[in-house]
């Protein structure tokens, strides 16, 4: 089957390929945990690696801190955007959603221009001030998701989740059923140091891996790397060790 890779070897692996095209992935994480980064990097290796332009769509950070950021991994955004292959857009959640409720909308005429085929939302937490009442802002999030995909792109929303450490207890139950995917980023607590790992939690239409990976944020970006061996109790944020019998026995080496 024909799959979108993010070209973050570790998480494509893990998708069993990459995601499926047309489709919405939630990447949800408490700050500083590389959603920003994960989608930043979907963009980039889609436009350099399969020549995919990409869109990105922003309502808190200026377009000047994307271009900076992107930098100290050494992408050159500014370039792409000059080449046409990448527009960054700043906006609201109000403003975007209405647009792509109508035919022949900005986003429509933009994503028709440059043949975009990928678009990172950062950030989908700011739908929230949209409405008070879970049902319709779950109405308004499922329009917006269903008109990006409608233009025919592959879309990575990033969400806040307000707990640093420690159980998932903003997992969104709405949210989950409105993307067909989920990604969660969690800071790790262990031996007096913070980790990050990295779980799929759903991916609709598609079987995919169900470790709990440990994952880097390097000058190259994101980089997913091995299952927390030996551990149990990851995403309580505060793991233990397994019986060191079960590790010697069927871990090391
Ligand atoms: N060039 C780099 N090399 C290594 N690590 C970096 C580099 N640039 C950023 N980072 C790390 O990436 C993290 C920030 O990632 P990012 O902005 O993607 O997080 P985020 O989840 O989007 O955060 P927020 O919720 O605040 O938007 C920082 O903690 C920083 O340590
Ligand atoms: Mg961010």
């Amino acid at each position: 089957m024909e799959r979108v890779k993010t070209g973050i070897a570790g998480l494509d692996q893990m998708l069993h390929g990459g995601l499926l095209p047309q489709t919405a992935t939630l990447v949800e994480g408490a700050p500083g945990t590389g959603k920003t980064t994960l989608g930043m990097q979907f963009i980039y290796n889609g436009i350099v690696k399969w020549n995919e332009p990409g869109i990105i769509l922003t309502f808190e950070q200026f377009p000047s801190q994307y271009y900076r950021d992107a930098a100290s991994f050494g992408w050159d955004f500014r370039r792409l955007e000059e080449e046409g292959k990448l527009r960054i857009i700043m906006t609201s959640p109000e403003v975007s959603r209405l647009d792509l409720e109508q035919v022949g909308g900005q986003i429509e005429r933009w994503a028709r221009e440059m043949g975009a085929k990928r678009i990172l939302v950062d950030s989908l937490s700011h739908f929230e001030r949209l409405s008070g009442d879970p049902v319709e802002l779950r109405q308004m999030v499922y329009g917006f998701i269903n008109g990006l995909k409608r233009e025919g792109l592959t879309a990575v929303l990033t969400r806040e989740s307000p707990a640093l450490l420690g159980e998932a207890e903003s997992y969104d139950e709405g949210l989950a059923f409105l993307v067909d995917t989920y990604i969660l980023l969690r800071y790790v607590e262990m031996d007096s140091a913070i980790h990050k790992a990295l779980l799929v939690l759903k991916m609709r239409g598609s079987d995919h891996d169900k470790d709990i990976r440990q994952f880097t944020i390097t000058s190259r970006g994101i980089e997913v790397k091995s299952r927390f061996e030996g551990r149990e109790g990851i995403m309580s944020g505060s793991p233990r060790r397994m019986a060191a019998s079960f590790v010697e026995a069927f871990v090391r080496r």
